[in-house]
């Protein structure tokens, strides 16, 4: 029977190592051994952005990129979207399993008791400009609760990691909400935790005068399943931020911040924003093909193409798709989708994404929902933000718990300069002027 194994020789020493193979991968530490002197620290892997790194062992998602399957503990996300609720999903992707009633029930009401924030939060949201990016007041305002429960420090109490859970779940809707109504300068709404999570969120969002604000059942179950698609998506950007911040056993309002910071970039979260920017810009159907061209020739990128793992559809864009005409019957077509189904209709035909194995990811389609509901561009990120907390607590105590984990740190390839002596000032030369010294200065 073959043997799981790799047989290295080095041919530097003419030495042979054998390296076990698990699961399909060798352990980096083994390479170590592998030296051409006793004082020679072994072989690292070097790997900048982990494109084939695994950084743990999780249990959460899996991702088969060739064949465009995404599962949340084992459960195919278009059953998912079609039969449970983001919370309902939320609930599986946290604790493993889907709840029963009872479960479901009781896990409705810790989540809905721990929808109100501090109103000292009001006072931190008015510091910031009426223009502000809400992803920029988001990151803030999270990282600020965890100045409101110290006890979340406790990281090893199992207890305490329900609790925040269960709080961060239940606040985030809160502190969007709330981002928005400043950057209007609207009134804040409390919740209404008569509603759903995601109609409660309209509430807060959208209600002026009325006593009793009643979402619209198509936009409230539209976004509900635009959650469940973002909830988890494994080791992407910004859980390895929230992975890498938490393993410095700080409080999880704090790893979660980093996790909507990495989230704000227009490569991850940021995009499905910068979509809607770029579908705005391009402006027509008959400016698609100098789009295209241009995006060829590397002058900016199709934003919403292309995925690290995906080198087929995103399986979350062809139900996001298939969504936006569902909610364009309650609000009217958003014309952005004609631009947008054209640039997919020529890159899908076109060899350079082809070859690239660029198709439409998660960000692509959900924008032009998102406007179509009302929402302002500047939001979109941050409702990725809203249903990914529950992946990043997943994602935050699966390292906690994760006996194999240790503080993050990378180690380098060193390639500055070798020793050199101070100089006084008074002999010192001017500095030199390549390149990256003069990067170095900045
Ligand atoms: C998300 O990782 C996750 O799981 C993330 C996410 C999640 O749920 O958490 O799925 C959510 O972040 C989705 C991705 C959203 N971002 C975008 O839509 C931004 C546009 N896409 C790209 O910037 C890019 O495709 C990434 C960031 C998504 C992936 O980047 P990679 O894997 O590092 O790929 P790359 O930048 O090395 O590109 C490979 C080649 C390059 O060309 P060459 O240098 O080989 O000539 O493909 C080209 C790139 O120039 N390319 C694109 C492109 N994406 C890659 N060219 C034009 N348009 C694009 N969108």
């Amino acid at each position: 029977m073959a043997k799981e194994t790799l047989t290295i020789t080095d041919n530097r020493t003419g030495k042979q190592y054998e390296i076990a193979v698990d699961d399909g991968v060798i352990r980096a530490d083994d390479l170590k051994q592998i030296k051409t002197a006793a004082d020679d620290p072994g072989i690292m892997a070097y790997d900048p952005s982990f494109g084939n790194t695994a950084s743990c062992k999780s249990r959460i998602s899996y991702i088969d990129g060739d064949k465009g399957i995404l599962r949340y503990r084992g459960y195919d996300i278009a059953e998912l979207a079609e039969k449970s609720t983001y919370l309902e999903t939320a609930y599986l992707i946290v604790k493993g399993e889907l709840p029963d009633k009872h479960h479901l029930s009781m896990w409705q009401h810790n989540i809905t008791i721990h929808t109100m924030v501090h109103e000292n939060i009001k006072k931190l949201m008015e510091g910031f400009r009426h223009d502000a990016h809400p992803m920029g007041m988001m990151v803030g305002t999270i990282g600020a609760l965890s100045t409101f429960y110290p006890e979340a420090k406790d990281i090893d109490s199992l207890e305490s990691r329900r609790l925040q859970t269960r709080r961060l779940i239940g606040k985030v809707p809160t502190l969007a909400a709330y981002a928005y109504r400043h950057s209007k300068g609207l009134p804040y709404v409390y919740p209404d935790n008569d509603l759903s999570y995601t109609g409660n969120f309209l509430q807060m969002m959208f209600r002026m005068t009325e006593r009793h604000y009643r979402p619209n059942p198509v936009l409230e179950r539209a976004l509900d399943v635009l959650f469940i698609l973002h909830a988890d998506h494994e080791q992407n950007c910004s859980a390895n931020a929230v992975r890498s911040v938490g393993s410095s056993h700080v409080d999880p309002y704090s790893a979660v911040a980093a996790g909507v910071a990495a989230l704000y970039g227009p490569l991850h979260g940021g995009a499905n924003e910068a979509v809607i920017r770029m579908l705005q810009q391009i402006g027509s159907v008959d400016k698609v093909p100098e789009a295209i061209r241009k995006f060829k020739a590397g002058d900016g990128r199709l934003m919403g193409f292309g995925h690290r793992i995906y080198k087929n559809y995103d399986p979350r864009g062809k139900i996001i798709k298939k969504l936006a005409y569902e909610v364009f019957e309650a609000t009217g077509k958003n014309p952005l989708i004609d631009i947008a189904l054209e640039l997919e209709r020529i890159a899908l035909e076109d060899d350079y994404f082809v070859k690239r194995k660029l198709y439409p990811n998660v960000d692509f389609y959900s924008g032009i929902i998102y406007q179509a509901m009302g929402f302002p561009v500047n939001t979109f990120p941050v409702l990725f933000a809203i249903p990914r907390t529950s992946g990043w607590m997943a994602q935050w105590a699966e390292m906690v718990r994760d006996p194999e984990q240790r503080i993050s740190r990378p180690r380098q390839v060193y390639i500055g300069e070798s020793e050199r002596t101070y100089e006084p000032i008074e002999t010192r030369r001017a500095p030199l002027t390549r390149e990256d010294a003069v990067d170095a200065a900045i």
